[in-house]
């Protein structure tokens, strides 16, 4: 039979809490943003940008800080319900963290092409940058309500695949994939500037896609593949 402790260790695991119970007096912070607020305009306004990494953002962080000083506690006083109930509110803001801290280097003024492994993948799995393109953009306006479109890795198949959550489920928690290229389309992210017309603010991201950040992160998920 397991000890108390043991099914609370047994039932943190499962639910993906170890790691941040064992984490949770370092806090969490904002991390830096390589580029400047009006950078990458005129696709992405500068209020955009600073709305969305100052206050949108920066909310994660505090709520995810907040939520796993809560499970520290609810762990310390083996309190399986309170556990259980942090659950959502520990997704919710460490995918917000997550997809976000993703986002801004997914970004950039100067992100050229992609080349080499990643093109070569692309074309592989996708027949060319412009299906893909055109097959994550059709993603990324049909999800429904708030969430994401990504560009993901398999590793079981070593494929390319294009992926859409909900909310801020992150990628790699929720589907395994790791994440490449992400597409938030919370209408935080484009409403002062697009207004409801998402397609337009999908169409637009592409032209500050940085290609060289995706192809960095194929490079690692390939590898750790191997
Ligand atoms: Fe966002």
């Amino acid at each position: 039979m397991l000890s108390r402790v043991g099914l609370i260790s047994r039932i943190a695991r499962q639910h993906g809490v170890l790691g941040c119970v064992s984490a949770a007096r370092k806090k969490h912070t904002l991390p830096d943003l390589p580029y400047d607020f009006n950078a990458l305009e005129p696709y992405i306004s500068h209020e955009i940008m600073q709305l969305h990494y100052q206050k949108h953002h920066q909310t994660y962080v505090n709520n995810l800080n907040a939520v796993e000083e809560q499970i520290a506690e609810a762990t310390a006083n083996e309190d399986v319900t309170r556990l259980v109930a942090l659950q959502a509110a520990f997704k919710f803001n460490g995918g917000g963290h997550i997809n976000h801290s993703i986002f801004w280097q997914n970004l950039s003024p100067e992100g050229g092409e992609p080349t080499g492994d990643l093109l070569a993948a692309i074309i592989r799995d996708f027949d060319s940058l412009e299906n893909l393109k055109s097959t994550m953009s059709a993603a990324a306006v049909g999800v429904q309500g708030s969430g994401w479109a990504w560009l993901g890795y398999c590793k079981n198949t070593d494929s390319l695949q294009v992926a859409t959550c909900a909310n801020q489920d992150p990628l790699q928690g929720t589907t395994g994939l790791v994440p490449l290229f992400g597409i938030d389309v919370w209408e935080h992210a484009y409403y002062l500037q697009y207004k409801n017309v998402r397609p337009d603010y999908v169409k637009a991201i592409w032209n500050v896609a940085n290609w060289k950040d995706v192809a960095e992160r194929f490079a690692e998920a390939h590898l750790h593949a191997q």
